[in-house]
């Protein structure tokens, strides 16, 4: 038996890096899946690989009613969701004097905005009296500086302050909330931060050699957390901010 038996999860962001390692996980485990993203060709990969224990549905989460057609099939199914991955984001670099309003707009609709959308539209369809469980990624930016990056850092500190204040609102209903919190991940998403591709390189090099491990970590060691605290096995756990990140925010 997986961890996730005949379970049901939805995961955003579910069709690259961390949340498609996440998606694999979870359906390893036993779980269907829903998974959101806005590529309809990603989503079709997906889909591909992994049959019929997905269901992959096209979704935006920076605008409301961005989910309706994945929250509508979930209904269609009829089995409820007893985990919630709400990990869709991103980010790019900005410095103080360059930051323009739809850098900051364009950030917080998806990484703040995107999670509040989510996860309040899920709350109906979650099977609460059998450990429900939220995961929300936030990023272990949330307790440091990085030169240039500072609105998506306050967007993912605004993400461990909403695993705190949620899963105080949500305890009497069963239903646990918490954060997991990366550093430097091998992804699409961390490479495509380079100004150019032949960058990408020297930009993964440079944050490989800030982690104690000195190395960045894989999308799959960022599932097993995701996994921990989507599952029973966290049962006592809520309101974390789990940092999976080799060390760097801790040593
Ligand atoms: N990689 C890292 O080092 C790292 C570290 C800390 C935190 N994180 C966080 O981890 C999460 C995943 O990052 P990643 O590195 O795995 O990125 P990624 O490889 O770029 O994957 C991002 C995923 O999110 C989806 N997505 C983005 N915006 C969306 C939107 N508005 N609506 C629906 N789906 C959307 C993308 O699909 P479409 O583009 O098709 O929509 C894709 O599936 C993000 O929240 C990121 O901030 C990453």
């Amino acid at each position: 038996m997986g961890d996730l038996q005949n379970k049901t999860a939805l995961v955003t962001g579910g069709t690259s890096g961390i949340g498609l390692a996440v998606v694999r996980r979870f359906v390893a485990e036993g779980a269907h899946v829903f998974v959101a993203g806005r590529s309809s060709d990603k989503l079709a990969a997906v889909s591909d690989e992994l049959g019929v224990d997905v269901t992959a549905v096209q979704g935006d989460v920076s605008r409301p009613g961005g989910l309706d057609a994945v929250f509508q099939a979930i209904a269609e199914r009829g089995a409820g969701l007893d985990a919630v991955f709400a990990n869709a984001g991103g980010g790019e670099f900005a410095a103080i004097e360059d930051i323009t309003w739809e850098h900051f707009t364009t950030t917080f609709e998806s990484n703040v905005g995107g999670v509040i959308l989510t996860v309040q539209t899920a709350l109906p369809h979650l099977n609460a009296n059998a450990n429900a469980a939220i995961v929300l990624t936030s990023s272990n930016i949330d307790v440091k500086a990085s030169p240039a990056f500072s609105v998506y850092a306050a967007s993912k500190a605004a993400i461990r302050s909403f695993a705190r204040s949620w899963a105080a609102e949500l305890v009497d209903r069963g239903i646990r909330v918490n954060s997991v919190a990366p550093g430097p991940i091998a992804t699409p998403g961390l490479s495509g931060l380079a100004a150019e591709p032949e960058q990408a390189d020297a930009l993964l090099g440079g944050l490989a050699a800030g982690v104690p491990m000195r190395r960045l970590g894989s999308p799959e060691e960022i599932a097993e957390a995701v996994l921990y605290l989507a599952s029973p096995r966290s049962s006592y756990v809520t309101g974390t901010d789990l940092y999976v990140d080799g060390g760097a925010s801790q040593v």
